[in-house]
């Protein structure tokens, strides 16, 4: 049939017959654009428009923490928001979660988001380079932590911490994250840097870490390489710090001992599948270090403070944990090694429980390479389009309701049976992260953080003076804001 043909049988049609015809060919079309458009179709999440273009921006700009409560009670678990020319989308909860933290980094990407973190760590490693070297460098990084090594750094862990509370006065006034900070440091450089650092070289590489974290404001997320006063100092940081690594790894690699900590996994690793399976190269150590530092510093520091705000501000829980290293001390004396620290099981469920209350990610993120589904707890399903930006919130996530019974409540035996909170939806707990990227040093943080506050239990009474401070959600890992802490010396006996 010719077309002039169709289209004077057409006019020939009542208008109402035409009208409704029209309509049918926009909606068809409309579904094969949809279609064609997006791999897999479906509803998109809905979209929080507000002011075009700016709208999600000073939303955004008022921290999102507030942007997810608002959007999370109109909306529910899925959620657009326009940031400019970019589309985020925020998962909250278990159910939304899965794809988000398990799908393979060819369908839910890193590098992309993370990318700023390239001029901090230095070029060739993490996120500077293809999925498959990063894939490698992580393997290092993982036989790194295993147990067996682990066990080796807790002697190390203990030490620090003597060390340390040993100069303290018998009475005094601090604030956790100060402490913290310190200590974690100390810790991470003599099992992570190697003790070559630690002890002829510490104070000039925690200088220079201070000027590489002071390099990463949240402006830095967006524009890496402005060029403003605190980057040029990061970059200049980042540069020193490799030298000085550099001069370690070349009188290592010279000397035929070897010495029981990360730097000398590094070391000892070469590739298995790309660059022709050769050796790590000094600057590749030197990065992967500086983001291991990256990724343990605040993040336990800010742990290991809200684990103490939170136990002294529920003296049963701080009570249970002094009567539990009491029984420890009764059965090993004063041994701290891994089998032991295992056994705090009250330590561990304080840290985990203060972990959920205050994660210091906020937000973890990643784009979409592929549209994907997702299915809300109340049974509706939307696809998340190709070329958004995803993000899940531990901190948000873990005050759900339905997930957490009271979850502004601290109660530690929530994991515990019968009532295991975390358990009936995988993915409720990711204060560690979950699935295919989660945590890698889950375990080190843990031995690290229990060894500091056994010592800290045995040895001192603390007393909060301030009330349990705020987040500070100014900063980019989010921790405690200032709170004074007395404490006096008094050795548990057990
Ligand atoms: C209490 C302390 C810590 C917390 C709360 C924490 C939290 C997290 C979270 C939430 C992620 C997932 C990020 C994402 O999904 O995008 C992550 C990843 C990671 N963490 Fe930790 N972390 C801690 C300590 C450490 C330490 C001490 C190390 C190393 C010594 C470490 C090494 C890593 C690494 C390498 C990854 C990346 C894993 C991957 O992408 O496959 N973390 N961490």
């Amino acid at each position: 049939m010719e077309l002039s043909v169709l289209s004077h049988d057409l006019h020939a049609l009542p208008l109402g017959t035409q009208l409704a015809g029209a309509a049918l060919v926009l909606f068809l079309s409309m579904l094969a654009l949809r279609l064609f458009s997006n791999a897999c179709p479906g509803k998109a999440p809905p979209v929080e428009e507000g002011i075009p273009f700016v709208g999600g921006l000073i939303k955004f700009s008022k921290g999102p923490l507030p942007l997810m409560t608002e959007l999370y009670a109109k909306h529910g678990e899925a959620f657009t928001v326009p940031l400019l020319h970019k589309k985020m989308t925020f998962l909250i909860g278990p159910h939304v979660a899965p794809h988000f933290y398990n799908a393979t980094d060819d369908k839910m990407s890193q590098s992309e988001v993370y990318d700023f973190n390239v001029p901090t760590f230095g070029r060739g490693v993490v996120y500077d380079v293809d999925q498959r070297v990063r894939s490698e460098q992580f393997r290092w990084v993982a036989n790194a932590l295993q147990t067996t090594k682990l066990r080796s750094y807790v002697p190390a862990f203990k030490l620090e911490a003597e060390e340390y509370f040993s100069k303290w006065e018998d009475e005094g006034v601090v604030d956790f994250m100060a402490v913290f900070s310190e200590l974690i440091i100390l810790t991470a450089s003599r099992t992570l840097l190697g003790r070559e650092i630690r002890e002829s070289m510490f104070r000039e590489v925690a200088d220079l870490y201070h000027d590489l974290d002071d390099g990463m404001r949240p402006i830095s997320v967006i524009f890496p390489y402005l060029p403003t006063a605190f980057h040029r100092k990061r970059d200049a940081a980042c540069a020193a710090l490799h030298a000085i690594f550099k001069k370690v790894i070349t009188s290592r690699r010279a000397s035929a001992a070897k010495e029981d900590d990360i730097l000398q996994v590094l070391i000892d690793s070469r590739y298995r599948n790309v660059y022709g399976g050769r050796a790590t190269t000094d600057n590749e150590i030197a990065g992967l270090l500086i983001a291991l530092l990256f990724a343990g510093q605040h993040t336990s520091s800010v742990t290991s403070s809200w684990t103490g705000y939170r136990m002294l501000a529920n003296p049963q829980w701080w009570k249970a944990a002094q009567e539990e290293q009491r029984h420890v001390m009764a059965a090993h004396g004063d041994a701290l090694d891994m089998d032991v620290l295992n056994g705090m099981n009250t330590l561990h469920l304080n840290i985990q429980e203060a972990l959920r209350m205050n994660p210091p990610l906020i937000m973890v993120m990643r784009l979409a390479k592929e549209a994907f589904p997702v299915t809300t707890s109340t049974g509706k399903t939307f696809v998340v389009p190709k070329g958004h930006i995803v993000a899940a919130s531990p901190t948000f996530a873990h005050r759900l309701p339905h997930i957490f019974k009271e979850p502004d409540e601290y109660q530690p035996d929530r994991y515990l049976p019968p009532r295991e909170e975390d358990k009936p939806v995988k993915l409720s707990y990711v204060g560690f992260g979950g699935g295919r990227h989660a945590c890698m040093g889950q375990n080190f943080a843990y031995l690290q953080i229990k060894t500091l506050w056994s010592v800290m239990l045995r040895n001192f009474d603390f007393e909060l003076l301030d009330p349990v401070p705020e987040p500070d959600y100014t900063s980019m890992v989010i921790g405690p804001k200032a709170c004074r802490v007395r404490y006096r010396r008094k050795k548990l006996v057990a």
